[in-house]
């Protein structure tokens, strides 16, 4: 398939473009630098005549905590920047893939989110992530929605930044433990959205690495795994602080894209043991 990939330098982005080529696609990687999504115009001078069957739409406004003083920048990127995406494939008929978030639900549920439970964002990144949804279901039907969560895999983010401070000393770590999520290894997430595509899949779908556990738990089993017996100290949301709300709990029920595959994820254990077998790949 010709697929072209935009925010392709962020950390979906740059596994999808790597994992696709080595899949024997043709892929057109375009950074924000190549293509601003904002940026009508250069949207549609990318993709009509280009010879594409997909576009997989990795380019979003991602910081969290810093879209609640700049909700409409975030806004701009994750709905218009969208818009503008889905209207072209819509109207060239090249298959749409929009990458959305579990930070679309609530938490309030307690139990593992299904594709169509009721999305209830508590965050402007949350809000804007969800009008993208909803504007790429007007425009671009049929389309492919795949909700991801927590990805780790590059030399910014969560893991690294736990690895960091334990090489520093720093102890007790202080790491949230009140909010429950699904720790996802942005390989697998990458080479499951190729599987989607081509395989032709449809409508919304959730992809990560199977399990739940809080942000502390992950940092207890990433040093565990690196050898070093440092102990966590949980803290709740509150005390560690950060402009944006987050759900306690945005566990994606993976069933539906089990189903559509034919295979199980991974556990999110079993994925992070893989990456730390090979992150000095990445860093
Ligand atoms: N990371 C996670 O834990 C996570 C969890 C759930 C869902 N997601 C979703 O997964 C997708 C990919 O996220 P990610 O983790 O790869 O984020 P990322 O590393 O921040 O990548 C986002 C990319 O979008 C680019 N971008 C921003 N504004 C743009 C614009 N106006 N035009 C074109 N490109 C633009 C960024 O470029 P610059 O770097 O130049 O700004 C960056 O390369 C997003 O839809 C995100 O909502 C991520």
């Amino acid at each position: 398939m010709k697929i072209l990939v935009t925010g392709a330098s962020g950390l979906l982005g740059a596994e999808i473009e790597g994992l696709a080529g080595t899949r024997g696609h043709s892929v057109v990687p375009l950074t924000r630098a190549e293509l601003d999504v904002t940026d009508k115009r250069s949207v549609a001078a990318a993709i009509k005549g280009a010879g594409l069957e997909a576009v997989v739409h990795c380019a979003a406004y991602t910081a969290v905590d810093k879209a609640e003083s700049e909700p409409e920048l975030a806004r701009l990127v994750n709905c218009d920047g969208t818009k503008n995406v889905a209207s072209i494939c819509g109207s060239e008929g090249v298959d749409f893939v929009y990458i959305s978030t579990d930070y679309v639900f609530d938490g309030a549920k307690r139990a593992p989110y299904l594709p169509g439970d009721l999305a209830n964002p508590l965050s402007v990144y949350g809000k804007t992530k969800l009008e993208g949804e909803k504007v790429t279901w007007e425009i671009a039907n049929p389309a492919l929605v795949v909700r991801l969560s927590w990805l780790y895999g590059d030399q910014k983010g969560f893991v690294p930044a736990i690895l960091r401070q334990a090489l520093a000393g720093e102890t007790p770590l202080r790491v949230v433990s009140d909010q429950v999520g699904q720790p996802t290894w942005v390989r697998n997430a990458a080479s499951t959205v190729i599987d989607l595509l081509e395989v032709g899949a449809r409508g919304t779908l959730h992809v990560g690495d199977k399990g739940e556990c809080s942000w502390a738990d992950l940092a207890q089993e990433v040093l565990r795994l690196d050898g070093k017996e440092i102990h966590i100290e949980g803290v709740s949301s509150e005390e560690f602080g950060g402009a944006a709300l987050r759900p306690s709990y945005s566990v994606l029920d993976l069933t539906e894209t089990e189903e559509v595959l034919g295979r199980p994820m991974p556990s999110w254990q079993d994925a992070l043991r893989s990456f730390m077998h090979c992150k000095n790949e990445y860093w």
